[in-house]
């Protein structure tokens, strides 16, 4: 059917014609006035509906959430709001939505019971901004990388890896988990397996998109990734996507740059394409904040605050000032941080928190972690105690990027390969890329999700992906 979308009815061009528009009621006013919205613009159509030609019948059925389709000329709007409305001549009905049982109605839900029905909750203003800004920000991902030279590498899903030797992986087997086959020393035989040994689903492309850069110099990788840990955070999911970037002959600053280029460039791109969508959640932000104690709330606004971002470096400190700087603090010194503060430890939420949000209230990129608390593959640094690692930590979020310059040494590879407990028979092939032809790199990772919760003013994970994956959790 031909039909009009409504983001194209908003404006005047079309004043006079007959256009076809499809989409679900949000309201109906005074037997008369049906707001409708098709997902092509945040904004609704008011269909004007002439009670004499409509049926009661008709009328009765246009309720929120139900379906229709209207056929009729666009006028100028008499009423405020709106410059445009429908006059309709034919309405049909297509799907019903019963009120008494439809759970989406036209007042404020709580993002709690919106999540527990994820399936409808696209069809409130909100989740159709931030599916909309979701979209954007992917889409300006691939714009940027595309326009700097990268080439996009599809890197697997199923893996016999663990990037990050974290050991939070989802096993993958079509072995009958009911009767696992066992070899004679008692453990799962896996030469039975469908891949012939243990695969999980990937935690990071990184290992497989260095091999891509390797020849081809920049590229990205831009997937879904897996975590089985089981932390019921409002910043963690069990299945997140990730942007990773990999560079040969970047060093750590290169990849800094990149990092702060990347997201400059993104922010920007929604600033201007999705203003619409951007004031809708800063308003619907400033209000959920009034609930909150003024020390909880946002000093700037939604839009001021990405804007702010755009415009200003971060900055760039080492975690070894980080941790003078924390034991300096007041909440140190006053004894009010819950996770112990002294070199060596992995920071905690609390930190980062401090170091945005109070301390420089701005992005920040700490680099030079000490090696026992990062991955094997980040390159040793000289004073043999730190590795070229890089966060880059934003207010609100915490750690949006994660990155390093690679060991590009392959005895020194070996030697942490070796104390990492990484048989290096299991990763001859990211060995391999050391033994010919060996290059300094450097990549990141960007965790999508965190970056649309920064973008959208959203504060809970779940509430930027259509369907979550927890702990507990993979309905719909
Ligand atoms: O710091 P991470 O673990 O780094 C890596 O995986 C590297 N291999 C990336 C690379 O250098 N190519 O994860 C990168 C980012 C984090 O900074 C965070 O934004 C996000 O991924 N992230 C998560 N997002 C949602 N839920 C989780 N459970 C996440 N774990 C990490
Ligand atoms: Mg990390």
């Amino acid at each position: 059917m031909k039909r009009n979308a409504i983001s194209t009815l908003l404006g005047t061009d079309l004043v006079g014609e007959t256009v076809t528009v499809c989409g679900w009621v949000r309201t109906f006013r005074n037997d008369q006035f049906l707001s409708i919205n098709d997902g092509s613009s945040l904004s609704n159509l008011q269909l004007v509906i002439d009670r004499e030609s409509t049926d009661e019948g008709v009328r009765k059925r246009l309720t929120t959430g139900a379906a229709v389709c209207a056929v009729g000329q666009l006028v100028e709007s008499q009423g405020k709001g709106q410059a445009t409305e429908l006059e309709v001549a034919q309405l049909e009905v297509l799907g019903d939505a019963d009120p008494e049982v439809y759970p989406i109605q036209m007042k404020r839900h709580t993002m709690e019971f919106l999540r527990e029905k994820a399936h409808l909750r696209f069809r409130t203003s909100t989740f159709n901004a931030v599916f909309r800004l979701r979209h954007g920000l992917q889409y300006a991902i691939h714009e940027y990388f595309e326009k700097n030279g990268f080439y996009m590498l599809h890197t697997p899903i199923v893996t016999g890896s663990d990037a990050e030797g974290a050991g939070e992986m989802f096993q993958v087997t079509t072995l009958d988990l009911g009767n696992v086959p066992k070899t004679e020393e008692g453990e799962v035989d896996h030469s039975e397996d469908f891949f012939a040994k243990p695969t999980n689903l990937t935690v990071s492309g990184q290992l497989e998109a260095e091999l891509g850069a390797m020849a081809l110099g920049k590229v990205y990788t831009f997937g879904p990734t897996f975590r089985a840990e089981n932390s019921n955070t409002s910043r963690h999911l069990a299945e997140f996507w990730m942007i990773e970037p990999e560079v040969a002959f970047n060093d750590l600053v290169d990849n800094m740059d990149l990092a702060e280029d990347c997201l400059r460039f993104v922010l920007n791109r929604v600033l201007e394409q999705y203003p619409a969508e951007l004031e809708f959640l800063a308003k619907r932000e400033a209000d959920a904040e009034k609930q909150l104690p003024a020390d909880q709330r946002n000093e700037m606004g939604l839009i001021e605050r990405l804007r702010f971002v755009t415009e200003t470096p971060f900055i760039r400190l080492t975690y070894t000032e980080a941790i003078d700087l924390l034991r300096n603090s007041k909440p140190f010194k006053k004894k009010k941080f819950k996770y112990p503060v002294e070199w060596g430890i992995d920071l905690q939420s609390e930190h980062e928190r401090w170091l945005v949000e109070k301390h420089f209230k701005q992005p920040v990129i700490l680099t030079d972690y000490p090696a026992q608390i990062k991955a094997f593959y980040m390159r040793s640094n000289d004073d043999g105690k730190t590795v070229a690692a890089m966060d880059v930590l934003v207010p609100g979020i915490g750690e949006l990027v994660g990155g390093s310059q690679r060991e590009e040494r392959l005895e020194m590879l070996q030697k942490k390969c070796a104390e990492f407990d990484i048989p290096e028979e299991h990763v001859w092939w990211y060995l391999d890329t050391r033994r010919f032809g060996t290059a300094p790199h450097a990549g990141f990772g960007m965790g999508f999700e965190r970056l649309v919760m920064f973008a959208t003013g959203m504060t809970n994970i779940r509430d930027v992906i259509p369907f979550p994956r927890t702990p507990q959790n993979a309905e719909f």
